[in-house]
Formats: C-alpha cells, structure tokens, sequence
C-alpha cells in the first residue's frame, strides 16, 4: 500500500482501476465527475499512455473536461458522438437496487444527460456510499434562478406528500455567494433523511416548475464497483445478478499516485 494514500483514497483508486477493465480501444467514454472520477481519469490517462488504449471521452462537467485535457485523453461533445458505450461515475450514496444520489459536486445534470445516453453505467464508489436507505445524503435539486425562492416554496409544499423524513431545504453556497452549476442553475439541497420512494420522488420534483434535474438516478446504473481500504473490490452487475470480489495490488511507486487532483 503506498504510504501516502489514505486509505479511502486507497478504496476510490481500486474502483477507478477495477472499472478500467470494462473500456476497449474505439470506445466512447463519459467521464465522470468527483474524486473517484479523477481517479479513473489519471487510470486513463495511464493506460493511454503505456498501452496504447484509444478512447474518446465525453466529460460531465467543465472540471473534468478540464483535467482531461490536462492529462491527455482525447475528448469530444456529447452532441458530437451522441451515444456512448459507457459512462464512469462516482455516487454519493447508493442502494441495494443502484439508485443513486449524485449532485455532490454540483454536476448531476450533465452527468445525467451523459449517463441517459450510455449504453451501460459503471458508478465506481467507496464502501462509506453504500446505504441501505437513500436520504442521509442531502439531495440536490438543480434549480434556475428566475423565480428560484417560488421553486423552493413550491418543493417544500410537495415534500410532506412525499415518503420521506426531513424537509429542510438549503440553498449550496460557494463561499459568500450561491453555488452556480456550469449551466448557470442553483443547487437547492433537500435534507430528506431517508427517502422511502427514489423514483416517485425523482418523478415529483421534475415536476415542478423551475426544477431542472434532481439528484436521484434510477434505472441507470448497471454495474458498482466497490472498492476497500485494503484493496478489496466488489463488481456488482445488476443485469446479469452477478457479484464478484477481488483484491487488488496498489503499488507505491506507480504513476499514478502523482498529483493527483481531487
Ligand atoms: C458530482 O456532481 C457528483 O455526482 C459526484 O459524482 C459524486 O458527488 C461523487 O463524488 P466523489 O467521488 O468525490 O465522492
């Protein structure tokens, strides 16, 4: 184990290089967003580098667009290629049926749009997202800013009708102002608790005028892959109802140890 990982970057690392394994040469990749997701970029990046692998990415944010280019991975528009073969992505919480909460990093709508339009779904996560009840994770809700305290009042009206626990709303903040998206949208995080019913709640906020997207992915990740602080990695596939584990090597001297951005 390299002495300067920690050991949830030791867990994040061994997913990224676990879901490595489902990308061929030719393929057309999404990237993912988040520390797990740079992870998988600098694996990219490496194995471009040293094998020869030819993909071209489509980034699901302006930071990752960014560091891809920075590390050399050929990348292009999602309007461009349209259609992917997969898509890699971190989560922030995931359940038993891989619905998902993603939005952390501010970034779920594209990563939406991008993970719709992927043939499959790998989402690459440390142990701590795995819940067996969504909801402790606070769901981000992208908002446009015409009206934005109408939305708000108009969702906190539609929560109480909702399986969930909390209700508190929050607006994400970027220091002293309002967290802005790459779209220009604000970010309204629902502090729900324990969210009873994923796709009925998802289905009810896009409702609501002035909502953009939500957080909650449902029927659209295909495989987890789990990754350990010791290494271990659990490649779940909901498709095939398969689970496999394995152990994986981290090498202290390897490359891709090196500035690597979070
Ligand atoms: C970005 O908007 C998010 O959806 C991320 O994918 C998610 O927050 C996971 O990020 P980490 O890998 O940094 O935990």
């Amino acid at each position: 184990m390299s002495e300067n990982l920690s050991p949830i970057d030791t867990a994040k690392y061994v997913a990224a290089r676990r879901a490595t394994d489902f990308i061929e040469s030719g393929m057309k990749v999404g990237l993912g967003t988040g520390s797990t997701a740079a992870w998988l970029l600098k694996c990219i990046a490496e194995m471009i580098r040293d094998e020869g692998l030819s993909i071209t990415g489509v980034a699901t944010s302006e930071r990752t667009a960014a560091m891809a280019r920075d590390l050399g991975i050929p990348s292009t528009t999602l309007d461009a290629t349209k259609w992917l073969d997969l898509t890699i992505d971190g989560a922030d919480e995931f359940d038993g049926e891989m619905t998902l909460i993603k939005g952390g990093g501010g970034a779920l709508l594209q990563e939406k749009i991008v993970a719709a339009a992927s043939d499959q779904m790998i989402v690459i996560a440390d142990k701590t997202k795995e819940v067996e009840t969504l909801g402790a994770f606070a769901l981000p809700v992208e908002v446009i800013g015409f009206g934005r305290e109408t939305t708000r009042a108009l969702i906190e009206e539609t929560l109480p009708g909702l399986d969930v626990l909390g209700r508190e709303t929050v607006w994400r903040m970027d220091g002293e102002a309002p967290f802005k998206t790459d779209e220009g949208n604000f970010i309204l995080d629902l502090h729900l608790k324990r969210i009873g019913n994923a796709r009925q709640l998802a289905l009810v906020l896009n409702q609501i005028p002035g909502v953009v997207e939500n957080g909650l992915f449902v029927d659209l990740c295909d495989v987890v892959v789990t990754g350990h602080a010791d290494g271990k990695v659990e490649v779940r596939d909901i498709n095939a109802g398969t689970f496999e584990e394995q152990r994986l090597p981290v090498e202290p001297t390897a490359n891709i140890f090196k500035d690597i951005g979070a």
